[in-house]
């Protein structure tokens, strides 16, 4: 399989660690629900792959998800390998953490939102009460001795409210970092920031004292800025990159979102710049084949089409 040429460029970080949500983020968002035993098969594929953090369900409201309802058996069917540190689960409220640690999960993300409107929509919360509900989870997770993400969703555009100003996303990211988050993650929900966007949030979110190790990004690509917005990050020294198997992807609770940034297209560009990921190519361009398959549909990871289709 073609590989690409690689030409480091000045000014990277010389490894990047992949947080592959495919599994949570992709299959959250499938109309029909997929079977049990595929998206632990899609686990596996993506270990083999090389892929070292993988984010693998969510312990959220099933009623509000159902796609994910399967939580609890997912990671009992995958064992030891569902509970180590890099397979974090979403986690909501309390009832999801006590689900998550009835299941044996060793860490969990949180996920709020910048805008006041997806708040509502995602959480049934206002942008002030998601506090309210993440605080004691977070505190009984530490307590548990669990590594905790945070994410905030709609930080470069709302579909409801439109624009979103850089203070408003670092504000809430601050407050979420001081619940005793370990990492942050910045999630363009829907897909429109640009690259000068990424740069003003970042800079806002290091003058508000997170340190760059502790931030992740986290793009869709619905209008086709995922991997500038990425390079962007790059170069401003974030290391922790966010992306999906195959580009599968979206919010159920935002229709406007489509797939992830794909695994396969962010792992050719670090490829390309000399970037170390862990991660067998060729492999994971199979693994999205074989997802494909058993979703009826191409991928939409213009990598996966392109190694594809030269067989
Ligand atoms: P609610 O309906 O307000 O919850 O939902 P409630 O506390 O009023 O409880 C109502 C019922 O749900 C009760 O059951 C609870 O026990 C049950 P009943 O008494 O009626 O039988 N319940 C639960 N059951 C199982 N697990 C739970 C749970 N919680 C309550 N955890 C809630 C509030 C937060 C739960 C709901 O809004 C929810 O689940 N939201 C999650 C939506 C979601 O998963 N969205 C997608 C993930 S976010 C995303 O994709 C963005 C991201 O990728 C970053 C980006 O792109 O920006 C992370
Ligand atoms: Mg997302």
């Amino acid at each position: 399989m073609r590989s690409p040429q690689v030409r480091p460029a000045e000014g990277l970080p010389s490894r990047v660690t992949i947080y592959e949500v495919g599994v949570r983020d992709g299959l959250q968002n499938e109309k029909t629900i997929v079977p049990l035993d595929v998206k632990a098969e899609f686990v596996r594929h993506l270990e083999d792959a090389g892929v070292g953090v993988i984010e693998t369900t969510s312990f959220v409201s099933p009623k509000w998800v159902p796609q994910l309802a399967d939580a609890a058996d997912l990671l009992a069917e995958l064992g030891e390998s569902g509970r180590v540190r890099t397979r974090p689960v979403l986690v909501p409220n309390p009832k999801g953490l006590d689900r998550a640690i009835e299941a044996g999960v060793s860490s969990i993300a949180v996920f709020g939102s910048a805008t006041e409107t997806f708040a509502a929509r995602n959480l049934n919360n206002t942008l002030d009460g998601q506090f309210d509900m993440f605080g004691p989870v977070v505190e009984r997770a530490k307590a548990e001795g669990m590594w905790v993400r945070c994410y905030v969703s709609m930080c470069f555009g709302d579909p409801w409210e439109g624009d979103v100003a850089p203070e408003q996303v670092v504000s809430v990211a601050r407050r979420l970092m001081d619940l005793g988050c370990d990492e942050l993650s910045i999630g363009d929900t829907i897909g429109v920031g640009t690259p000068g966007q990424v740069e003003a949030v970042l800079d806002g979110l290091l003058g508000a004292g997170i340190d760059l190790d502790r931030i992740a990004v986290h793009f869709h690509d619905t209008y086709g800025q995922a991997l500038s917005n990425t390079l962007a990050s790059l170069r401003k020294g974030v290391s922790i990159v966010d992306s999906s198997a195959g580009g599968l992807g979206g919010c159920p609770y935002a229709k406007s979102a489509t797939g992830n940034l794909a695994t396969e297209d962010l792992v050719w560009m670090l490829h390309g710049l000399g970037i170390e990921t862990g991660i067998d190519l060729e492999k994971l361009v199979e693994t999205s084949m074989w997802m494909a398959e058993r979703l009826g549909r191409p991928s939409s990871s213009a990598v996966v089409r392109a190694l594809g289709a030269r067989g």
